[in-house]
């Protein structure tokens, strides 16, 4: 029988935000994630690294069976999607348009804030993807890039965190936005820091959900769904990655393996 794990790909941690909630809407799927430790951040990185790593990411997770990718990182879904979508031979979902939409559905006052990478609002995809859904709604974007470590180092409630959010959100914040997509899958883990900051008068938005309900219409085979097996993979400091990782998923992690990507895409 047939039974293939779906797989998700971010350059660190991050994407574990999105493995949480596909892991439970789907308890009987097997997942494998990657995590790109040894290259995150991804944000600041031009848009043809982005791609080339993207590529590795996805050819490597093809390779351990995958059946469909879905890229838990938002700097790759805005600079790779297309790209993977054109010569990998399953399904490939990306977090921007779900997120997107759900940022539209959420707006009541079409003003709407974006965090995210450089990477991510350097490329202006949520912008054109907000607008091509609703031409009303008014976008403000902030790239937030220290937000990404602070998440790697598992720091949600820092000081250091809570100044850095300060910094990052006050200009945004003056825009007169009712909601906040979180336009980076490491920024969920900082969620209850910037709720605070923001106030309860604006709502976040992450992809999670949302690529989750879409991950449903386009999964494959569901009759051949597996024991709901995890497993996961890293380019380096599984240590710290399992530290972190098992207290996002509230779970011990058993199934860590480190591999190394590279030209070729794979090399042990
Ligand atoms: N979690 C990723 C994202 O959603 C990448 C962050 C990074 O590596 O800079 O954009």
């Amino acid at each position: 029988m047939n039974k293939k794990p779906i797989g998700i790909f971010d350059s660190g941690v991050g994407g574990l935000t999105v493995f949480k909630e596909i892991r439970k809407r789907f308890p009987y799927e097997d997942l494998i994630y990657f995590g790109d430790t040894a290259r995150v951040p991804y944000g600041p990185k031009s848009r043809n690294t982005v791609i080339e790593y993207s590529v590795q990411n996805a050819r490597f997770l093809i390779q351990q069976g995958a059946k469909i990718i879905v890229i838990a990182c938002n700097t790759s879904s805005a600079t790779a999607l297309t790209e993977l979508q054109s010569i990998l031979p399953v399904p490939v979902l990306g977090v921007i348009e779900p997120g997107a939409m759900s940022a539209v559905k959420t707006s009541i006052s079409k003003r709407i804030g974006v965090i995210g990478t450089e990477g991510t609002i350097r490329s202006q995809a949520y912008s054109s993807a907000i607008s091509n859904l609703d031409k009303n709604c008014s976008v403000f974007s902030k790239a937030c890039p220290l937000l990404v470590q602070l998440a790697e180092e598992g720091w949600e409630d820092h000081e250091v965190t809570k100044l850095t959010i300060k910094e990052y959100l006050t200009p945004l914040l003056k825009n007169s936005i009712d909601t906040l997509v979180l336009g980076c899958t490491h920024y969920p883990i900082l969620k209850t820091s910037i709720q605070q900051f923001a106030g309860n008068e604006i709502t976040l938005v992450d992809s999670a959900q949302a690529v989750t309900d879409k991950l449903d219409d386009v999964l494959p085979n569901r009759e051949t769904m597996g024991t709901g097996e995890d497993r996961f993979y890293v380019s380096d400091n599984e240590d710290k990655f399992n530290k972190i990782a098992s207290k996002i998923l509230n779970m011990e992690i058993d199934k860590l393996i480190k591999v190394k990507l590279g030209e070729g895409w794979f090399l042990n």
